[in-house]
């Protein structure tokens, strides 16, 4: 029997499609409590970001509306029992690439687990992706995260690449500055421009494991954004009151390292990323990121977060040099759809 036939009406005990106008707040209520324990901010701004989402009201029923099934917008599965929503699996198309569907927000409350009920809303929103054509379904989880690791390989889904999660709080402030290795090379680095597309591309092919290409192949129109997506990125950063900023060192006539920046001036932490081409490794991590620390001293001193690839050892201990600790390992994992059968696990009944 289909996981998603399970489906039932609501107030009774079971599972029925996500519903974003009456679902969001107590989603939220449930994400926080079953992520409470973790070590970061992350949740916390997810929770927050869902409430103010909720609070929205006429906003949010038209945004759900113009969505119409197209599923870029918040989707999946919950789990009531009785009126009280006790599990969720959220599924969205990827914002980048249409035939990648992305899985989070797998909770359930700590009274209903071990009773098939993550497995059973995994399983439907698995189908609901392969009913859309899905290329793959995607995940994050972290390294240590036993339990779930266990569910997901019970399901089918394998390990295509691992990242490392950074923070350095707040009251760190802009004073653990790097000694850069390589004096004159800060001054090398250089705003982004339009014509280093190409050169931007072949930096991450090189960078990007082939496990990690074939789910997000490497793109140059990724670099070469049209006007409606720069004027959407120009109103959200008005919005939330953010500026980004993009840097390139460039290295024997190619790009050799990309850093990206957004700088939070109200809500949220900053955030850092820094790739390097592999030949170039040890000697410009320095440089980048001592420039952009000097870079977000212009914001208001809010936490920062950095995201490297476990393949990148020399960012990950310049980082730490500079203030950031490690929060969390995350493995990403994903699930072609070819691979799914009607009950993938043979579903509990
Ligand atoms: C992970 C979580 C969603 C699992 O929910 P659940 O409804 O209890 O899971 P299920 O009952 O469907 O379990 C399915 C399978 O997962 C694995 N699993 C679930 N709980 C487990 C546990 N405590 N220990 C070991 N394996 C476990 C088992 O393989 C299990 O199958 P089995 O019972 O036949 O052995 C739940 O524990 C949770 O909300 N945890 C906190 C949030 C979290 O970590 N989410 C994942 C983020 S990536």
């Amino acid at each position: 029997m289909l996981a998603i036939a399970r489906t039932t009406t609501k107030s009774t005990e079971g599972m029925r499609p996500f519903d974003m106008r009456r679902d969001l707040a107590p989603l939220a209520d449930l994400v926080e409590l079953t992520f409470a324990s973790d070590p970061d901010g992350m949740c916390r701004s997810v929770v927050s970001e869902m409430r103010r989402a909720a609070r929205t009201g006429p906003a949010l029923w038209l945004a759900a509306a113009s969505d119409s099934g197209n599923g870029s917008m918040m989707g999946g599965y919950v789990w009531m029992a009785g009126k009280r929503l006790v599990g969720n699996v959220t599924l969205c198309r990827d914002s980048s690439y249409a035939d990648l569907w992305v899985i989070s927000n797998v909770a359930v409350h700590p009274d209903y687990r071990r009773r098939g009920i993550a497995e059973q809303l995994l399983t439907a929103a698995l189908l609901d992706a392969a009913r859309r054509r899905a290329r793959a379904v995607v995940l994050e989880v972290q390294k240590e995260n036993q339990v779930a690791r266990h569910l997901y390989d019970r399901l089918g889904f394998v390990i295509y690449d691992s990242v490392a999660e950074l923070c350095r709080s707040a009251s760190t402030g802009t004073t653990a500055q790097l000694r850069t290795s390589e004096p004159g090379a800060e001054s090398a680095v250089r705003r982004q421009r339009a014509g280093d597309c190409r050169g931007l591309c072949d930096l991450l092919r090189q960078v990007t494991p082939p496990a990690a290409q074939a789910i997000r192949p490497v793109r140059e129109s990724d670099f070469r954004p049209g006007l409606g997506a720069r004027l959407d990125r120009l109103l959200d950063d008005w919005l939330f009151r953010r500026q980004h900023g993009s840097w390139v060192l460039e290295r024997g006539g190619g790009i050799a390292a990309l850093l990206q920046i957004t700088g939070q001036y109200a809500y949220d932490s900053h955030r850092l990323k820094l790739i390097v081409r592999p030949s170039e490794r040890g000697a410009l991590e320095e440089p980048l990121l001592s420039f952009g620390l000097s870079w977000l001293a212009r914001f208001p001193d809010r936490p920062a977060w950095a995201v490297v690839s476990c393949s990148h050892p020399e960012a990950l201990s310049c980082f730490e040099r500079s203030g950031f600790k490690t929060m969390r390992v995350l493995d990403q994992m994903q699930i072609r759809p070819t691979t799914l059968s009607e009950s993938p696990t043979g579903a509990r009944k």
